[in-house]
C-alpha cells in the first residue's frame, strides 16, 4: 500500500443547502480517509465550497448580500453538517481563498504562455444555470440537453483552452489506465463519448460585463475564469496551503496527485475530461482515479425542491443518529450505481442489521460476560467446544480477509465489504445459538464458557475495527465496551507501543493490558415506526426552510412558540464512544437532561456549575441511545466549534428569557 492517500469530495456550490446526495459523497470520502489512517496511511482529506460563478451571484441577489457575504453565511450548513455527520477532513477549501485565487490566476498565466489558451469569436447556447455552452446540435427541443431549461444564444470573444488537442492523448491515458475512471459502466460512457464525437476546445473566460463574481483573469481584467476552470484547480491549490499541520511532507509536490476523486455521475465530464486535459496541458501527473457514483432519488423520484422531496441529512440524524445514516446509505446501493431512499427502507434496515443483528450480539454478550466471568474474558485452557470454536476462527478470519480486500477496498465496493462484516456479525450470533453457553454454565463447563465468550471477543473486536470507517461512533463505543482502552484508530498504528496494523487485525491480537468489560447504553434501540408523517420527518417539505441568517423573516408568533429559560447544568458527562456528544443534567426549574454535541470544544468539569440558555419546549430526542430533552444554545466561533451562551449578570435557574 501507498503511505500517502489523498481523497477529495467535489466542492460544493454555496447557492442552497446541502443535501443527502452532497452527504453522500462526503462520508464516502471519510470511509476511504478513516480506512487509509487505520492501516497507518498518511491522509489528506479535502473538502470545501464552490463560490465563484452566475449561480451564487444570483442566489445572493435574491437574499439582497454580496455574493461573498452569501458565502460566509452559507458555508456554515456545511461545516455544521460535516462535523454532525463525524466528518474526518484535514481541510476544508473554499474558492475564495486568496491563496486559491492566486493559484488559479499562476495556472491560466503558465497556459497562456504555453501556447495553450487563445482568444477567440464565439457563438454558442449558454445554459445559466449549469453555466455551460451547448453548440446548436447539443440542444433537445431548443433546449439544455442536461437539465432542459431554456438556453440564451451568445456571441462573444472569449479565452478558450485548447482541449481539443488532446482528444487522441486522453483516449488513450483512459485504455491504458483502467483504474483511471471507475466504475467499468461510466469508464465506457466517457470513453464511448471521445470516441465518438469531436471534442472542442473549452471556453474559460467569461466577459466581466456579463459576470462580475469570479476570479479575474490575470493577463485580462475584461474577463473573469469560468467557474469550472476555478473549482477543478481546488484539488491542486490545496496541496500548495491547506496541508495538515506537522504532515511528513510540507513540500509543495508531496501530495499531488490525488489517489480518488470522488464525483457525482453528472460532473464525471467536467473531471475526466476538462480536468485530465487541463493538467495534461500543465504537464502536470493525473489522478490515480476519479470514482463517480449515483444518484439518490426519492420514492423513485428526482430530489427537487418544487416537489419538496429533498432529504436533509440534518433531520435524519437527529431523528435516528449519524451512524444509522451513514450505514444505511452505504449498506443500501453498491457506490457506483442510482439508489432510492425511503423512510420504509432506512427504517427497516436499521431495525434488522443494526438493532437486531448488530445491537443484540453485543448486548447479549455483555450480559453474559458480567454474568458468567465476572466481565473478565481470558484465554480459556483446553474447551469441550474446541472444533466449534476453531470453525468459528476460520469462518471469521475468511470473512474480515474479505472485508480488508485490497481489491474492494480501491474499487470502493462499501456494500459488499459491510456484507462481509456482517458475515462475522452472523457467524457469531449463530455461534452463541449452536453453543449454548447458558447451558454449559449450568452444567458448571466454565471452560466451555469461557471459550465461547473469548471468541465472541475476539470477533466483537474485529468487527468495531473493521466498521470503525463507516461508523466510527458506533465502533468506538462496542471498542470501550468490550474492555478495550485506546481508541481503534490508535490501536493500529499510532500506540506508543506500535503493534503496527497487521498484528491488531489478527485474530489472536490482545492489549498489553487485562481488559475488562464495561457495559453501556444500547448500541441502536428498535425504531418505531413514525405514524402517518412518512417522509415529511425527514425531507425539507415544499416551504423552504430558512436558512442560517437567510433574512428569512418569521413574525412575533413563531418566535413566542419558542420557549427559553436559563438553565443551570448540574453534573456533565460524556457519552461513552461519542467525541462530541455531552450528556448533561441541567435545572432549568425542573431538571432535565438533555444531550448536546459541544464535546469537542468543552470538558465536562467545565459545563458543571454554569448558567446557560435552554430550549425547553422541543419535542424529545434520543441521540446515539440516550433521551435529551431540550437543547442548549451555542454559537459558532470561526474555526467551526461551539460556544455556549452564557447569561451576562448571576440569574436564577429557570428565569425565562424572552
Ligand atoms: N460545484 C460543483 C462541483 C465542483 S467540483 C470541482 C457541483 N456542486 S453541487 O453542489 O451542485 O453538487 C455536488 C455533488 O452533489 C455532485 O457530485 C452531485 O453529483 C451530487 N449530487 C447532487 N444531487 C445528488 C443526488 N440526488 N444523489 C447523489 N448525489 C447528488 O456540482
Amino acid at each position: 500500500m501507498n503511505n500517502k492517500f489523498y481523497v477529495t469530495t467535489p466542492i460544493y456550490y454555496v447557492n442552497d443547502m446541502p443535501h443527502i446526495g452532497h452527504a453522500y459523497t462526503t462520508i464516502a470520502a471519510d470511509i476511504l480517509a478513516r480506512y487509509a489512517r487505520l492501516h497507518g496511511q498518511t491522509v489528506f482529506f479535502l473538502t470545501g465550497t464552490d463560490e465563484h460563478g452566475q449561480k451564487v451571484e444570483q442566489a445572493a441577489r435574491e437574499k439582497g448580500r454580496s455574493p461573498k457575504e452569501h458565502a460566509d453565511v452559507m458555508v456554515e450548513n456545511f461545516r455544521e453538517l460535516w462535523s454532525k455527520l463525524n466528518i474526518s477532513h484535514d481541510a476544508f477549501i473554499r474558492t475564495t481563498d486568496p491563496e486559491h485565487v492566486k493559484t488559479v490566476q499562476g495556472l491560466i498565466q503558465m497556459l497562456l504562455d504555453k501556447g495553450e489558451i487563445e482568444k477567440k469569436g464565439y457563438s454558442g447556447w449558454y445554459c445559466t444555470p449549469d453555466e455551460r455552452f451547448w453548440t446548436e446540435k447539443d440542444l433537445l427541443d431548443g433546449k439544455c440537453p442536461d437539465c432542459g431549461r431554456g438556453v440564451e444564444e451568445i456571441h462573444e470573444e472569449n479565452y478558450f483552452f485548447l482541449m481539443s488537442k488532446y482528444q487522441d492523448k486522453l483516449i488513450r491515458y483512459i485504455e491504458d489506465n483502467p483504474f483511471y475512471i471507475l466504475p467499468e459502466t461510466r469508464k465506457n460512457e466517457v470513453l464511448g463519448f471521445l470516441k465518438n464525437n469531436q471534442l472542442g476546445d473549452l471556453c474559460i473566460s467569461r466577459p466581466h460585463q456579463r459576470l462580475s463574481w469570479g476570479i479575474p483573469l490575470p493577463f485580462d481584467e475584461q474577463f473573469v475564469t469560468y467557474v469550472w476552470f476555478d473549482a477543478l484547480v481546488n484539488y491542486f491549490s490545496a496541496t500548495r496551503y491547506l496541508i495538515p499541520d506537522g504532515a511528513e511532507a510540507a513540500r509543495g509536490d508531496f501530495w499531488w496527485p490525488a489517489s480518488h476523486h470522488l464525483v457525482g455521475k453528472d460532473i464525471l465530464t467536467t473531471h475526466a475530461v476538462y480536468w485530465s486535459t487541463m493538467l495534461m496541458a500543465l504537464n502536470f501527473p493525473l489522478p490515480d482515479n476519479i470514482f463517480a457514483h449515483g444518484w439518490w432519488t426519492v420514492e423513485g423520484k428526482k430530489m427537487s425542491k418544487s416537489v419538496g422531496n429533498v432529504v436533509d441529512p440534518n433531520r435524519i440524524v437527529d431523528r435516528y443518529g449519524t451512524d444509522a445514516l451513514r450505514y444505511f446509505l452505504f449498506r443500501e446501493v453498491p457506490f457506483g450505481l442510482d439508489g432510492d431512499f425511503s423512510e420504509t427502507s432506512f427504517i427497516n434496515r436499521v431495525n434488522t442489521d443494526l438493532a437486531n443483528d448488530l445491537g443484540n450480539l453485543v448486548s447479549r454478550f455483555l450480559t453474559m460476560a458480567e454474568k458468567y466471568v465476572q466481565g473478565v474474558i481470558d484465554e480459556p485452557l483446553q474447551s469441550s467446544v474446541k472444533e466449534n470454536s476453531d470453525t468459528f476462527r476460520q469462518n471469521c478470519e475468511a470473512y474480515s480477509m474479505e472485508a480488508g480486500s485490497d481489491n474492494h477496498w480501491s474499487h470502493l465496493r462499501f456494500n459488499l465489504i459491510l456484507d462481509h462484516i456482517w458475515d462475522i456479525i452472523r457467524a457469531a450470533n449463530n455461534h452463541i445459538a449452536r453453543t449454548e453457553p447458558w447451558k454449559r454454565a449450568k452444567q458448571n463447563d466454565m471452560n466451555a464458557v469461557k471459550s465461547i465468550l473469548n471468541d465472541i471477543w475476539k470477533a466483537l473486536r474485529m468487527t468495531a475495527l473493521l466498521l470503525y470507517p463507516f461508523m466510527p461512533d458506533t465502533a468506538e463505543n462496542m471498542w470501550k465496551q468490550i474492555g478495550l482502552k485506546s481508541l481503534p484508530e490508535e490501536a493500529t498504528g499510532h500506540l506508543p507501543d506500535k503493534k503496527g496494523p497487521s498484528e491488531v487485525f489478527s485474530w489472536n491480537w490482545r492489549p498489553g493490558y487485562d481488559t475488562a468489560i464495561a457495559k453501556g447504553e444500547q448500541l441502536f434501540p428498535r425504531i418505531e415506526r413514525p405514524k402517518g408523517d412518512g417522509h415529511a420527518a425527514v425531507t425539507t417539505g415544499k416551504q423552504k426552510k430558512p436558512d442560517v441568517g437567510a433574512g428569512t423573516m418569521i413574525g412575533l408568533d413563531d418566535f413566542s412558540k419558542v420557549e427559553l429559560k436559563v438553565g443551570k447544568v448540574l453534573s456533565a458527562e460524556r457519552i461513552q464512544g461519542s467525541k462530541k456528544l455531552i450528556k448533561m443534567n441541567v435545572d432549568t426549574g425542573e431538571q432535565r437532561q438533555i444531550v448536546a454535541g459541544i464535546g469537542a470544544a468543552y470538558r465536562p468539569e467545565d459545563l458543571t456549575g454554569n448558567k446557560i440558555v435552554v430550549v425547553t419546549n422541543l419535542q424529545p430526542a434520543r441521540i446515539m441511545g440516550v433521551d435529551s430533552n431540550g437543547m442548549i444554545l451555542a454559537a459558532t466561533d470561526a474555526a467551526g466549534n461551539p460556544v455556549i451562551i452564557i447569561p451576562e449578570k448571576d440569574i436564577s435557574e429557570g428565569s425565562e428569557i424572552r
